[in-house]
C-alpha cells in the first residue's frame, strides 16, 4: 500500500548520496523529494529544512534551493529541482557558510547556481563570502 502510493507520485531517481536518493515527482517535475536511506539521513533532511527555514529571508537565500516540505521524522524532503551546472557557472567567491562546495551539490535554478545539498553548511549565516575551494567526488576517488 505505502509502495503504491510511493511510486505513484515519485518518479525517476536522478541522484543518489550517502544519505539520501533523490526523485524527481512525476506530477510536478520542478520538484524533487529526497528519500533518507537512514537515521543520517532523517538527520540530513530535517537540518536542510532547519537551514531554509533561517536563511529564507535572509541575502543568502538565493544560493540555496528552497525546501518546500519536509516529513515531522525527517523520511522525505520536497525541494525544487535544479538542473545541471556547468563549470563555467561556478564562481570563484561564496558565501562562507556554504562549507561543502562538491560540483554535485550545485544545480542551476531561474538561471542561478544554487547549493541542493547543504545538510553540512554552517548555522552562522553572519559571516561573509571566501575563495570558492570547489571540489569532484569522482575525481577524488580516482587520485
Ligand atoms: N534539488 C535538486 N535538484 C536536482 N538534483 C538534486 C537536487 N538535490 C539533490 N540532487 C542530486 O542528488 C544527489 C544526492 O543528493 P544530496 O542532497 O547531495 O544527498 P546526500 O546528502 O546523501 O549527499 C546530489 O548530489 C545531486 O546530484
Ligand atoms: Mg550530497
Amino acid at each position: 500500500m505505502q509502495s503504491d502510493i510511493f511510486n505513484l507520485l515519485v518518479g525517476r531517481k536522478i541522484g543518489r548520496g550517502i544519505h539520501r536518493s533523490v526523485h524527481r515527482l512525476r506530477f510536478s517535475p520542478e520538484l524533487v523529494v529526497k528519500v533518507a536511506h537512514s537515521e543520517s539521513g532523517r538527520r540530513a533532511n530535517l537540518k536542510e529544512y532547519l537551514i531554509w527555514d533561517i536563511a529564507e529571508c535572509s541575502r543568502h537565500a538565493r544560493w540555496l534551493a528552497p525546501v518546500r516540505a519536509c516529513s515531522t521524522d525527517g523520511s522525505f524532503l520536497v525541494m525544487d529541482y535544479a538542473h545541471p551546472a556547468s563549470r563555467k557557472d561556478f564562481p570563484r567567491r561564496v558565501p562562507a557558510f556554504l562549507s561543502d562546495l562538491q560540483y554535485d551539490n550545485f544545480g542551476i535554478l531561474d538561471g542561478r547556481l544554487v547549493c541542493v545539498d547543504y545538510a553540512n553548511a554552517e548555522l552562522e549565516l553572519a559571516r561573509g563570502e571566501e575563495e570558492a575551494r570547489w571540489w569532484d567526488a569522482a575525481e577524488s576517488m580516482v587520485e
